[in-house]
């Protein structure tokens, strides 16, 4: 059984404590209500280091105040048997209470105030005396940047908070979220965080939909209007690898298969795997990003074409 830690000192007394063994820490990020995506980094956490932390911890920093953070699913007890369950041992499950648990804002009767100044995140408008936040510029902005603005902001910052309390040699990041994944990459280098990024492959349904959290929401119908985004992109990969470097015309096949489908395209770009940037013709390793809603969802999904 893994030790769960949910105090931000013990977490760190520990992970100097195996340091100091010698022993290296992998670190895998979650919001918990894990599925097999999830376990996939921990069975990649394995192949890089010795201790694998899994912290789990729902952040409001990233959650705009029209999101509604108090309905994201949780089940912790069902975390831990999963994560039980995996080959190779977690050894701690990081569940801190609250990241931000400084100078709450509270009122003359000591009730927490929410101080709302027309600022952007759930943790924002509840006035937790957080201030600093580390923002990726460019990359921030782009992809699901547009339609979540605060969103990375708060990922970056928390993950920083993450990085410092847990002190991990080696954190995993799923493809599946690659916007996420390359930004953090690039905090990393820019501010010379000490640990390692490692970008882990995107774990799939059988039938090809991308695992999340979110699938749980979908209808069976909208479950099966989903597939359009994995089977428009595939064949856009297959197009791509056969010759057809227009960007263009591979955007709008997706476009229009989903949209066919019965979907609400959100974007689908063809970018550069590192930049992020739109290209117009595939010459370099590119990645296809697609955001789609299907009924209430919003799904996202990628694949990456190295030709
Ligand atoms: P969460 O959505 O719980 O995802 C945790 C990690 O699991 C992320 O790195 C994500 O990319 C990865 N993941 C999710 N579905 C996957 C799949 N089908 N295949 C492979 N990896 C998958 O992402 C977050 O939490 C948060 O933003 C976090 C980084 C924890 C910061 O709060």
């Amino acid at each position: 059984e893994p030790e769960i830690i949910t105090s931000k000192d013990k977490m760190r007394n520990w992970s100097r404590a195996m340091r100091a063994q010698g022993k290296t820490i992998g670190l895998v990020p979650t919001m918990g209500y894990l599925h097999k995506g999830h376990l996939s980094l921990v069975s990649e956490a394995h192949q890089h280091a010795d201790l694998i932390v899994v912290s789990i911890y729902v952040n409001p920093g990233q959650f705009s105040t029209s999101e509604d953070l108090s309905t994201y699913p949780s089940d912790f007890h069902g975390d831990i048997q999963k994560l039980m369950s995996v080959p190779g041992r977690v050894d701690v499950v990081f569940n801190p209470y609250d990241l931000y648990d400084y100078g709450r804002v509270r009122d003359s009767k000591g009730t927490e105030k929410c101080e709302n100044v027309g600022v952007v995140s759930c943790l924002e408008e509840r006035g937790a005396g957080h201030e600093t936040w580390i923002r990726v510029e460019k990359l921030e902005k782009g992809l699901c940047g547009k339609s979540r603005p605060v969103f990375f902001k708060g990922v970056a910052t928390v993950v920083s908070k993450l990085f410092n309390i847990v002190e991990p040699d080696v954190a995993i990041f799923g493809k599946k979220d690659y916007q996420q994944w390359r930004l953090i990459c690039r905090m990393v280098r820019d501010l010379d965080f000490a640990v390692q990024i490692i970008g882990s492959e995107i774990t799939r349904e059988d039938d090809g939909l991308a695992m999340s959290s979110r699938n749980v929401y979908l209808s069976p119908e909208e479950r099966q209007k989903a597939l359009s985004i994995n089977r428009s992109l595939s064949k856009a990969k297959h197009a791509a690898e056969n010759g057809q470097i227009s960007c263009k015309s591979l955007q709008d096949s997706i476009i229009f298969a989903i949209e066919e489908a019965g979907g609400n395209v959100d974007y689908a770009e063809i970018v550069d795997q590192e930049t992020l940037e739109v290209v117009e013709e595939i010459k370099a390793p590119v990645v296809i990003c697609v955001a789609a809603c299907f009924g209430k969802t919003r799904l996202i999904d990628n694949m990456e074409i190295t030709t």
